[in-house]
């Protein structure tokens, strides 16, 4: 087994390197081998994907991946910008589904931005189509108008896309989910005005028909982004296209407490995947060994389950991450009175010990 480490920029080294300490623990027979990315891998190779990267990337059975993207590299043609590795390793990989679950701990149900009630015992999980939709369909681009409500003015146009496939194949893994779960699929989209939400509802409903034990129900996305702090524990899984999955999974991230504790696992047809925490490489707290390391390391503990068939090491990680957290040990994102305050690293030292 293979694991392909990609720490990348930011707190993305701080993080990935408390992740490795837990996986070195379980001494379990995998090989890691790290490359650069993003930002650094542009610094060194003058570009955010290296050839050599994609090369290591792709013959691991698993990537564990930190974060990408600084301010400085704002200035850089897209191409060139840190944040077109990760999307580069999405569409080489062929990484489609994207697996977001949103988890709200017991110990951190104070530091949820909801009232406790709402979030007390939640446990849901967002899976989101990572690589169709809006983010990749062409044509896409500017130019001047020629008609519309300003001809002559300049313009700038995105193209929303889904294919019958790709619809189906995310259908597939949100039931197969489910059924591990609660047996209920909410799929979200937005039929009452987007040609391609008609699509995705019609298909939605067509292979449900072979989950007959799974119920699937339908939301318009902008009711859902109303439920989720309404009434987040209404869902079970949630499947949505790229854009609508985008900006919902970081919605429903808030409902936990932090973004530093919410993992994610993206995976392809053959189950490999690319695990990383939802949020990015922090540049305001990069360097001050504040970040909080748990959402990488609960993405570890995806990568043992998803792609690396070690559920029981998964779970030793799992529950490691809640006894430190019983325990009272809390990174600044997610400190209130009463608890420990303590850095990245003693947070990494704290799961290995537990
Ligand atoms: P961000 O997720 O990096 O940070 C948002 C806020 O959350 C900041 O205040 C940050 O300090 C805090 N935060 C994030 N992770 C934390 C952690 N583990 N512990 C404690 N606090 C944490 O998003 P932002 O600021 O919009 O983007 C920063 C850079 O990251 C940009 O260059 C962006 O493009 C990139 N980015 C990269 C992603 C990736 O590599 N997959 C995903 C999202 C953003
Ligand atoms: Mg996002």
């Amino acid at each position: 087994m293979k694991i392909a480490v990609l720490p990348g920029d930011g707190i993305g080294t701080e993080i990935v390197a408390e992740a490795i300490k837990v996986l070195e623990v379980l001494d379990l027979p995998f090989e890691m081998e790290s490359a650069l990315v993003g930002g650094t891998a542009f610094d060194a190779h003058g570009h955010p994907l290296p050839e050599a990267t994609l090369k290591l990337a792709k013959e691991a059975d698993a990537v564990l991946f930190g974060a990408v993207g600084d301010w400085k590299y704002d200035k850089l043609e897209r191409q060139f910008r840190p944040e077109q590795a990760i999307l580069g390793l999405r569409k080489n990989l062929g990484l489609f589904a994207n697996f977001r679950p949103a988890i709200c701990y017991e110990q951190l149900v104070s530091a949820s931005s909801l009232k406790p009630e709402l979030v007390s015992g939640l446990d849901i999980l967002i899976i989101r189509e990572l690589t169709g939709d809006i983010y990749f369909g062409q044509p896409r681009g500017r130019r001047i108008a020629v008609d519309g409500h300003f001809p002559g003015a300049e313009e700038a146009f995105d193209t929303m896309r889904y294919s019958r496939p790709e619809i189906e194949r995310i259908a597939h893994v949100a039931f197969q989910a489910a059924r591990k779960r609660n047996k209920r699929v909410t799929s979200v989209d937005k039929n009452n005005v987007l040609e391609t939400s008609q699509l995705w509802k019609d298909v939605m409903v067509e292979i449900g028909t072979q989950y007959p034990d799974v119920a699937l129900d339908h939301m318009l996305v902008d009711n859902a982004a109303m439920q989720l702090v309404k009434a987040p524990k209404s869902f079970d899984v949630i499947v949505t296209g790229n854009m609508f999955g985008d900006i919902l999974s970081d919605e429903a991230s808030m409902l936990t407490g932090s973004i530093g504790m919410l993992p994610s696992a993206s995976l392809n047809a053959q189950n490999q995947g690319l695990y990383e925490p939802s949020h990015g490489s922090a540049p305001d707290i990069a360097g001050k060994g504040v970040a909080n390391p748990l959402a990488t390391i609960l993405s570890a503990a995806m990568m043992l389950r998803f792609s690396l068939q070690q559920a029981d090491a998964a779970d030793r990680i799992e529950s490691a991450v809640q006894s430190v957290l019983a325990a009272g040990l809390r990174t600044p994102d997610i400190y209130s009175a009463g608890t420990t305050k303590v850095g990245t690293q003693q947070m990494g030292d704290a799961v290995v010990a537990a």
